[in-house]
């Protein structure tokens, strides 16, 4: 699925930095906090917010129509405990302090297929490090997909890591309260393809 470049996005982003965390703000935030990257149009972001009012998420986007779509959902609902952030996490995540995200959420991540890429993916070894610096030492990452080599690949840079899979669930049926469906995800269940899902902690 490719996202057609809407031009509309971009002063959208501009006008309405209300939905939006600047670096200076995010260095600034307080603990517990629930962190998605690579939100896409933000329907997760989206309801996660509007489910659990209490609780305050950060949805990271480095695709511009991607972040415009998320950050006009966020507007037309009057969220006001989710901010979207457009700039790519590898700029960004330093910027949270030490132990403060409770949850970190990788929805359908790029599966960046060719080996040179693997890098790039949100669940190589760089990130996890980063991941590991931000999150508390009670914190979880949840990674759900419906790529099988991602999520195999992903499983053994994990055994190599400080983290330790919890749960590891091949046909994952969406049953968590703790969650919501993903534009992504609900085209793959509609289409039946199983989402895998697994559930990482502090080694
Ligand atoms: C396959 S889409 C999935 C979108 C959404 N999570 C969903 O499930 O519907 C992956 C998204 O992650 C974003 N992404 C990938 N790498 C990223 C990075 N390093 N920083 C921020 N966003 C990233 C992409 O721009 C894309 O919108």
């Amino acid at each position: 699925m490719r996202t057609k470049f809407k031009a509309w996005t971009k002063p959208y982003l501009e006008e309405h930095q209300e939905v939006q965390l600047s670096l200076e703000q995010v260095r600034n935030l307080e603990d517990n906090i629930y962190l998605e990257i690579g939100s896409g149009k933000g329907q997760f972001l989206l309801d996660m917010a509007k489910n659990n009012p209490d609780l305050f998420f950060v949805g990271i986007e480095k695709n511009v129509t991607c972040a415009g779509f998320c950050a006009k959902k966020l507007v037309e609902n009057d969220i006001t405990n989710a901010k979207i952030m457009f700039n790519d996490a590898i700029m960004v995540l330093d910027s949270f302090k030490e132990k403060s995200v409770n949850t970190i959420f990788l929805n359908f991540s790029d599966p960046w297929p060719k080996l040179r890429h693997h890098k790039r993916r949100l669940t190589a070894s760089s990130f996890l490090d980063r991941y590991f610096t931000i999150l508390k030492d009670d914190g979880k990452i949840i990674f759900k997909t419906d790529n099988v080599d991602l999520f195999n690949d992903s499983k053994e840079v994990i055994e190599t890591s400080k983290f330790k899979a919890i749960s590891i669930d091949e046909d994952y049926g969406g049953n968590d309260s703790f969650d919501a469906q993903t534009e992504y995800e609900l085209s793959f269940r509609n289409e039946g393809v199983p989402i895998h899902r697994m559930i990482l902690v502090k080694r």
